[in-house]
């Protein structure tokens, strides 16, 4: 029986870690961090991710504001949002929440946010300096997953690592930071995907597996070897009207199959999903403390 990979836990004593620090910083008589989230449309996972973001925040003393726009926005507008965004002295970070109205640009919407209020680590410069090992915004999600293995003392070593998916949030910037030098890292990493021939080759030689594909129970207990670290970053909103919600989130992992031959196992919800909401906290904090330092007489007001 695998040993749980605690989000929740670990996302808790995070949080509560960063509310201290922000009492500090107000006990001093500086303003609390502020975080703003953009959400275009009324797409149902975006909008209870927002509204948790929102909450996180309220949790930990952060200020946060919500810039609600109608699906109906043009690109224009939106980034005209963001630039006024970009320029408000009195906000530290946001992100502007995906997936956005077909319509609009992704690329150019990222392209548009000033890279040092780009806690989401999104833009290409974040992950560019993230890629050459230099200080960024990482990611949310790959940031979590790291932090996560950290405070488990999860060895990565010269571990074979297959990181299944290669999108540009989770799976490529996973990849690139299992690799790189120190802990977590130093560990031989592989990337498969949709293209990969015989994929469970893969994943069974895996010492640790980290799937990130939006496939429910993708990943069989005949799929791993005995003894692997299960990562699993799937969170797909399967119907199901037995359920309140009419719904239930399932993750890439047959859990009940997989939790029975691997050592470590992250839970689905309770997993990641806690460890990406904690993370965003953290970046925000790390551009609040980084716009202190470059504004001449801090942010006291
Ligand atoms: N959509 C799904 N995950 C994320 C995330 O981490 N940030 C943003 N902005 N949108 C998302």
């Amino acid at each position: 029986m695998a040993q749980i990979l605690n989000g929740n836990f670990i996302s808790k004593q995070l949080k509560e870690e960063i509310k201290q620090e922000v009492a500090q910083w107000t006990a001093k008589g500086y303003r609390p961090p502020h975080l703003a989230a953009v959400l275009v449309g009324e797409n149902g996972a975006s909008v209870t991710y927002v509204n948790n973001k929102i909450k996180d925040c309220h949790a930990v003393g952060f200020k946060s504001s919500l810039v609600k726009l109608d699906d109906s926005v043009t690109e224009q507008e939106l980034i005209g949002e963001i630039k006024k965004l970009n320029a408000d002295t009195e906000l530290d970070g946001f992100i502007v929440q995906l997936p956005l109205p077909k319509h609009i640009d992704q690329e150019r919407v990222i392209l548009a946010i000033d890279p040092s209020k780009d806690v989401d680590g999104f833009h290409p410069e974040n992950f560019g300096k993230m890629a050459l090992d230099m200080e960024s915004f990482l990611s949310a999600t790959p940031f979590g997953i790291i932090t996560l293995l950290e405070r488990y003392n999860i060895s990565t070593e010269g571990k074979d690592v297959v990181v299944v998916g290669r999108s540009r949030i989770v799976g490529k910037p996973m990849s690139l930071l299992m690799g790189r030098k120190g802990y977590p890292g130093n560990s031989t990493v592989t990337t498969v995907h949709t293209h990969t021939r015989n994929l469970e080759e893969y994943t069974r030689r895996a010492d640790i597996v980290i799937t990130a594909l939006g496939v429910p129970h993708f990943l069989k207990a005949d799929m791993i070897k005995v003894g692997a670290v299960v990562v699993d970053v799937g969170i797909t909103r399967v119907e199901d009207a037995s359920k309140e919600k009419g719904f239930y989130l399932a993750g890439d992992v047959d859990f009940e199959e997989v939790e029975k031959k691997a050592a470590w196992i992250t839970p689905v919800p309770g997993g990641v999903g806690p460890m990406t909401r904690a993370m965003l906290l953290k970046n925000s904090m790390l551009a609040y403390t980084r716009r202190f330092k470059s504004v001449e007489g801090g942010v006291k007001v």
